[in-house]
């Protein structure tokens, strides 16, 4: 048999993602503002084929750089799909964070090979937290500007950003926050970069961290300074909610205490053992 052609795909895509059923007016593969390119259109197509997902439904948010929309996968069961746009301002964020970041040496070229380079790199950051298990959304693909993640929130909708979340205990979800700024540095190695009440969700009262696009590894250049912003914002949203906020110092003290590399030593981290008084 041979390859589908391209009206082909788009005649199954099209049955399967909401936005383009509803949207008939204009030019239906210009629909959602650009989203929906010819190019974004066929790598939704490869997940449908490679069984990732089945449906796109709503969007759960429209933003600048792309946007985020309600998927469910072969089971029924919810995935989120956050599309980057390919357009000039998307590249322009994008392109200052890339250059900076030792993983991504060398990738040049046009805007669209940047804004794979940032999807990809979003997932990488969100798999380096999974697996360090921080409390991020499971990656679960990536293919050009198309990231595939757990869904965090129900039926009725994704979670609260923090923002809109009233904290019964605001000192104690503080401390989780810092706690993942710590555990962040310490076991991903990461600095998020772009951590506010903004791109932390509420799920039953725990924090969910997300928008990890511009996250950046512990020894890039300007990690540190990443670091400083994150502990700013932090501690200014919970004063301002009444939490009892730590010294920012403190915090990065607890990032840069020396590390127990092996895996050996982790009885001794159990134990609250280690050694935390050598100097950075
Ligand atoms: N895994 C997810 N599950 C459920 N909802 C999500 C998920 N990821 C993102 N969202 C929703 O999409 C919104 C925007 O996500 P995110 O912050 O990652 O994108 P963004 O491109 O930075 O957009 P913005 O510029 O609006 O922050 C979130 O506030 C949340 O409502
Ligand atoms: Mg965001």
């Amino acid at each position: 048999m041979p390859a589908p052609s391209y009206e082909e795909k788009y005649a199954y895509v099209e049955k399967r993602i909401d936005a383009l059923k509803t949207n008939k007016t204009g030019d239906e593969r210009q629909t959602e503002g650009e989203v929906f390119d010819r190019k974004t259109l066929m790598t939704i197509y490869g997940f449908m084929k490679k069984g990732l997902i089945d449906r796109v439904h709503y969007p759960v948010s429209t933003g600048k750089e792309g946007n985020v929309f309600f998927a469910t996968d072969p089971d029924g069961d919810p995935l989120a799909l956050k599309i980057y746009r390919t357009s000039t301002s998307t590249f322009k964020k994008v392109a200052t964070y890339i250059e900076g970041d030792p993983r991504f040496r060398g990738i040049t070229g046009n805007r669209w090979k940047f804004i794979y380079a940032w999807a990809s790199k979003e997932f990488s950051n969100l798999d380096r937290y999974y697996d360090a298990e921080l409390p991020v959304p499971e990656p679960v693909a990536v293919n050009q500007n198309c990231l595939l993640m757990e869904y965090v929130g129900d039926e009725t909708g994704p979670c609260p950003q923090l923002k809109d979340t009233e904290l019964d205990d605001p000192t104690d979800t503080y401390d989780e926050v810092v706690s993942f700024i710590i555990d962040g540095w310490r076991d991903a190695h990461l600095v998020h970069g772009d951590l506010s009440e903004y791109n932390i969700l509420m799920e039953e009262g725990e924090p969910v961290f997300i928008d990890v696009g511009q996250a950046m590894t512990a020894d890039s250049f300007n990690a540190k300074d990443l670091l400083d912003r994150d502990i700013k914002n932090i501690n200014r949203f919970f004063k301002n909610r009444g939490a009892e906020i730590i010294d920012p110092e403190t915090i990065k003290e607890e990032c840069f205490a020396p590390e127990d590399d092996d895996d050996e030593d982790e009885e001794y981290e159990d134990d609250d053992e280690y050694d935390e008084e050598e100097d950075e």
